[in-house]
């Protein structure tokens, strides 16, 4: 939800709204992911002004999109802001009954209802719909596991979701009902989060996770980064399938990532600063949190577990690298390369959170081996080494639960 609260606020701050005086900013997520902002527009012929809602859509339309999944709207002031009357018939055009609307003031969400709810009513919110409490996903999640907080984190890549399957007293809860919780297109990516015990320790799996290559904004990872913060996590672990660009770190090894290189051209953080998550400009000079990663490489040698170490350079995909790309990467200082990983740490970094993260390694790098690249390559083997990765971070959680 705070990436279409950021992407309004944004227009509500450029609302031209003169004769009213009241700035009104709205943003729509699209079924594909897509966020459009728009912003009340008055002229001195008032009824010819259009609404923030209105406004968004047009936006949404002229890119070619028709499906809405989530709508946020923004305004100052004591009254709670709801769309008219007839951007309420507008919206469910694209829309439907489901469709939360969340109504917010600069500050954050005062109110979460649905369209359907909206629609009996002309303008206003009736005083017992006001009462009804707000459908965050942290809402969702307590709803559904009671006074559970988890101390950890893990968010699991490719292939890797089985590890949430082990938790005990789990419970399960699907992306689809946690509002602004991206939802992943890729196969071998569930879309659930599940909270649970793992040796002992309470932690919270997001099994399956969005990559911007599927058309989202970087900034749509902010929300189930910040929710594992908000129920408590200190710790965030990510895992993730990467190729390799080192001969001797071959496919189904494990290797802790030691540093990261940004070549996704894109930021989560970009946008209105959440002041009361984290600041501005975070620092990253250490972002993989060097006393867990000690930690994580004692515990593997104690298994037996050979765990490798290094930079994690994330690319934005689809498509593989060349050749010619891998090679200059490699000059960069890279040795993993992968789609994902990169906007969660940056996001979970600015929140607070301690950052580990670990690649499966599924597949040399384009030029390092021979024949083509695969998906399904990537999945293969990523199983086949999941079972270590599995190992090591079970011990983790068990050393994490005594201490
Ligand atoms: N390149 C990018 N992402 C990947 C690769 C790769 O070779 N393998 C697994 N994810």
């Amino acid at each position: 939800m705070r990436d279409l609260l950021d992407a309004a606020l944004i227009a509500y701050g450029n609302a031209h709204a003169p004769y009213s005086r009241f700035q009104v900013g709205a943003a729509v997520r699209t079924a594909a992911g897509r966020i459009f902002a728009g912003a009340n527009v008055e002229n001195a012929s008032f009824p010819e002004g259009n609404c923030a809602e209105a406004s968004a859509l047009a936006a949404m339309v002229a890119a070619g999109e028709r499906r809405i999944v989530e709508v946020l709207v923004v305004a100052a002031g004591e009254r709670l802001c709801t769309p008219c009357g007839g951007c309420r018939q507008r919206l469910c055009e694209f829309g439907s009954p489901d469709t939360l609307v969340h109504l917010c003031d600069p500050g954050g969400l005062r109110r979460t209802v649905t369209l359907g709810e909206l629609l009996p009513l002309s303008f206003s919110l009736d005083d017992d719909l006001a009462d009804q409490a707000p459908g965050t996903a942290i809402d969702a999640i307590q709803a559904a596991a009671p006074d559970f907080q988890p101390r950890i984190g893990l968010i699991l890549g490719s292939g890797l979701g089985a590890l949430a399957d082990d938790l005990e007293d789990a419970v399960a809860v699907a992306y689809a009902d946690l509002p602004g919780f991206p939802r992943p297109t890729v196969e071998g990516h569930d879309g659930r989060m599940v909270l649970g015990r793992l040796e002992g320790l309470p932690v919270a799996c997001l099994q399956g996770r969005v990559h911007l290559y599927e058309g989202v904004p970087a900034s749509a990872v902010n929300v189930p980064v910040r929710t594992l913060k908000a129920l408590g996590c200190e710790i965030l672990v990510l895992t993730n399938a990467a190729g390799s660009l080192r001969a001797e770190i071959g496919a189904g090894a494990i290797a802790l990532i030691a540093d990261h290189i940004n070549l996704q051209g894109q930021n989560p953080l970009v946008g209105a600063n959440g002041d009361a998550i984290g600041p501005r400009f975070p620092d990253l000079s250490e972002v993989y949190d060097p006393a867990l990663r000690e930690q994580l490489a004692r515990i593997a040698e104690g298994l037996g577990v050979e765990l490798a170490s290094g930079v994690y350079l994330a690319v934005l995909g689809p498509s593989f690298e060349t050749p010619a790309e891998i090679r200059a990467f490699r000059a960069l200082g890279a040795d993993l390369i992968g789609m994902s990983t990169v906007p969660e740490a940056i996001s979970a970094r600015h929140a607070g959170l301690r950052v580990v993260g670990l690649s499966v390694v599924t597949n040399l790098a384009a030029g390092l081996a021979a024949g083509p690249l695969s998906h399904e390559e990537t999945l293969g083997q990523a199983s086949a080494a999941a079972a270590s990765l599995a190992k090591v971070l079970r011990a983790f959680c068990r050393e994490l639960a005594g201490g």
